[in-house]
């Protein structure tokens, strides 16, 4: 540590309390004098403090304090910036841990930059008066957690609220989660997570967009836009884009494991998510803990250096993932500690989550010149950029406000939003002969299943401070929402994560006899989903089929509702129902959202952003897959064929699949315009009517294939979309604009390639049942 105490000349900026007057003997003169000279006093040693200590003045530009609070920081103190360390509960293994006493002293030392998993008022606001008024330059810390779906109201899962397509909506679920989280003293989030991901198994799909890259740039950025707003007021938090980039590709599925793929798929199938929200004003990006051309990605220079800092001049902070830097010892890529931290500053990453290699080994590095000084003081200015920009210089406690976290948390207009969201993330899968919404004259309904009853397991993974008491589970939802139609008779029907139980199910048998209609709540918990929740089965348990075979037997009609962190095989399950609804993990308002779509009060619109494979052994199955040399014919079939022996290649659901109570069609699909390489604008339009009995919402898909090109593109690529609402008998004409942006690809260095030939322009209801017309571009 430097030997300058500038903390001493500190007492105007330490928010140490002003002492209170008291009127007793002293007249009301001699009070107001004292008063007078204290404020001038009080200023005068202000002003003297921002004079002799620029980077304490606010009323200059940023940079200028920037530039002369770096001047004034020893290399211990640049390396404490760049260390973020575990100050609550353990979102990752659990190292060898410091303990509270040692964590405090480093505080006090300047020797950690920001913390995670701290929350609340009371704790953020202890800490930060200690790295403020006790560390020698005082410089503010920041408080990140991850937010990914919700704070304490908890919101769908992020991959469910993706099935809604609906944009604004969640920019608003974001900007809720913002403000409940910013009132607790949390100044940014881990979310939210760009990866692309074609793999069911990897349980990490619950905190991402789906499958394709083009709408998983548009979600990703409306996530952005709504946490961060313009990061003007303290009800907004900066957002984190990971994993920094293509973790989902991990092979198999399995949690940490290899990424392996050509530098084509990188750019038109991993990137453009990130991109999109680094182009929506994403604050920070997190590492992951993948490799790419066998280099870990927190210490690859091609992705950090060239693409992220160069190409798309990256201004922000990138943070590592959970010691991802030191992770790379094992990787086998860093012989110890110190070439680790080496490796990683010099690739460009900046900040150490968690591992301590940095704030440990980066000053004997810069003073052997391992480390150039001009990195690290690159990576130190961006993260004070932030803080000042935050004005955490000036007010410390901007973001920890008792009011505000007693008050704006959970409210009645939070849970509102996230019941509408919950709605809206339900994807009806499966209604023969229309047999949801259930009918007004039913009186005796048989919900079964134990998670129909169970709280907690609707609500994990990553549920911040949410409160599993405080959730509606879908036995509460549906007799609130039936109460005056209809009975409801509950029966667990299975044991979660049991054999079979012949018992329950002969009680859940009884209760389907009794009943006109049979919902069946079956799925795998919430808290399967998410990191370290890799599954090499994703499927429904064998004991749950058992129940459903059961009551298929009883000849009554059965619904299914599918609890689920990730699509599920449910090739199984359909043949035995009649009707699907997947419910995914919706949070705090589940069983409100699930009654109203049962009873109809809610008509589904949600249509899947993940394939649903038909067999695991399909995986990884997408919608935007290559046609290989040897297509499969219309049928799926042929001999010396790119298909299986045993299973069809087709998905049980593919992408862009959802129903609706109501009926849609399409009919007048025309295209016109100029079809040119240069500017040129071609209309697609469709004219889609609603030919069924509800009102309801469309999801109007656009995609396009580019047939021959310099690199082969995919079968098709989802390239616009709209959400329509039509009453019954209503009908809209949508359209869809085809720019140079719609038909190009990049090649496997980002150059955008713009090349003439045959397209196929694609309108449908999914990614499967589409019309198509041809495009000749001159
Ligand atoms: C590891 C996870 O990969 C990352 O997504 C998360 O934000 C951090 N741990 C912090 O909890």
């Amino acid at each position: 540590m430097g030997s300058n105490k500038i903390k001493d000349c500190f007492g105007s900026f330490s928010s140490k309390p002003i002492p209170v007057f008291q009127i007793t003997s002293i007249t009301m003169q001699k009070l107001c004098l004292s008063i007078s000279f204290f404020i001038c006093f009080y200023l005068l040693s202000f002003a003297q403090d921002s004079k002799r200590f620029p980077y304490r003045n606010a009323k200059l530009p940023v940079e200028e304090r920037i530039k002369d609070l770096i001047s004034r920081m020893t290399i211990e103190e640049k390396a404490g910036q760049l260390n973020q360390l575990n100050g609550g509960v353990f979102t990752g293994p659990a190292q060898s841990d410091p303990g509270q006493k040692a964590k405090i002293q480093q505080v006090k030392d300047g020797l950690v930059g920001s913390m995670l998993n701290v929350t609340g008022v009371v704790e953020t606001k202890a800490i930060q008066k200690i790295a403020t008024e006790e560390s020698r330059l005082g410089i503010p810390l920041l408080f990140a957690l991850d937010v990914i779906h919700g704070y304490k109201t908890i919101f769908p899962i992020p991959l469910a609220e993706a099935c809604s397509w609906d944009l604004p909506g969640i920019e608003k679920n974001a900007t809720v989660a913002a403000k409940e989280a910013s009132a607790a003293g949390i100044h940014w989030t881990f979310a939210p997570m760009c990866d692309i991901s074609n793999d069911i198994r990897w349980g990490r799909v619950m905190e991402g967009a789906g499958e394709d890259p083009w709408l998983g740039g548009l979600i990703s950025a409306a996530r952005v836009k709504g946490f961060q707003g313009k990061l003007d007021d303290n009800a907004h938090i900066l957002a984190c884009i990971k994993h920094f980039a293509g973790y989902g590709a991990v092979e198999s599925g399995r949690e940490y494991n290899l990424t392996d793929f050509s530098h084509v798929a990188l750019w038109n199938k991993y990137l453009p998510p990130y991109k999109a929200a680094v182009e929506a004003g994403a604050a920070t990006l997190m590492n992951g803990f993948n490799v790419i051309d066998g280099v870990p990605v927190s210490a690859n220079k091609y992705l950090v250096t060239d693409i992220l800092k160069k190409k798309w001049g990256f201004k922000g902070l990138l943070v590592s993932d959970w010691a991802s830097f030191q992770e790379m010892i094992a990787w086998g890529y860093a012989e110890n500690d110190k070439d680790a931290a080496m490796k990683s500053i010099n690739a460009g990453s900046m900040l150490d989550m968690q591992a301590r290699v940095v704030v440990k080994y980066l000053p004997e590095l810069v003073k052997e010149g391992k480390v150039p000084m001009a990195l690290v003081d690159d990576a130190v200015a961006r993260l004070l950029r932030i803080k000042f920009e935050l004005g955490l210089f000036e007010q410390p406690n901007k973001f920890s406000n008792e009011e505000r976290e007693k008050v704006e948390l959970f409210t009645p207009a939070n849970r509102q939003i996230a019941r509408d969201a919950a709605k809206k993330s339900i994807v009806l899968l499966k209604n023969d002969n229309q047999i949801l919404p259930i009918q007004k004259s039913v009186k005796k309904i048989a919900l079964i299943g134990a998670y129909a009853d169970s709280k907690d397991d609707m609500f994990d993974f990553w549920i911040a401070k949410g409160e599993s008491k405080d959730a509606v589970s879908i036995l509460e939802g549906m007799k609130l929402k039936f109460a005056n139609h209809a009975e409801i008779s509950f029966s667990k029907g299975y044991e979660i994560n049991a054999e079979k139980n012949d018992a329950l199910i002969a009680e859940a048998v009884e209760k389907a006899n009794g009943a006109e209609i049979v919902l069946v709540n079956i799925g795998i918990s919430g808290k399967m989903a998410g990191e370290d929740r890799a599954l090499a089965r994703p499927e429904i348990p064998e004991n749950q089929i058992q129940l459903l075979q059961a009551l298929k037997k009883t000849g009554k009609p059965v619904v299914a509702l599918i609890t689920s962190g990730r699509p599920l095989i449910l090739t199984n399950v359909e043949s035995l129902v009649n009707g699907m609804l997947q419910c995914w993990i919706l949070g705090t308002e589940t069983g409100n959202a699930v009654a109203e779509v049962l009873a109809g009060s809610f008509n589904p619109s949600a249509k899947t952003v993940m394939t649903f494979p038909y067999d695991v052994g399909q995986i990884p199955v997408y919608y935007n897959h290559f046609q290989t040399g040897r297509p499969v014919d219309s049928n799926g079939n042929g001999s010396w064929r790119s298909r299986y022996r045993d299973i069809p290649n087709k998905p049980l659901f593919p992408f862009g699949f959802g129903l609706s109570y109501t009926n849609f069609s399409y009919k007048d699909f025309k295209i016109s315009g100029i079809e040119t390489t240069k500017g040129g604008k071609v209309t697609a339009s469709v004219t889609v009517s609603n030919s069924g009995k509800f009102d309801g919402e469309e999801i109007v898909q656009w995609y396009v294939r580019d047939l021959a090109a310099s690199i082969i593109r995919p079968v098709k690529e989802l390239k616009g979309f709209e959400k329509i609402f039509l009453k019954v008998g209503e009908q809209k004409t949508v359209n869809f604009t085809i720019s140079d942006k719609e038909l190009s690809f990049l090649d496997g260095e980002g150059n955008e390639k713009l090349e003439p030939g045959r397209f196929h322009i694609f309108a449908g209801t999914n990614s499967e049942n589409v019309q198509k017309l041809d495009l000749d571009l001159k």
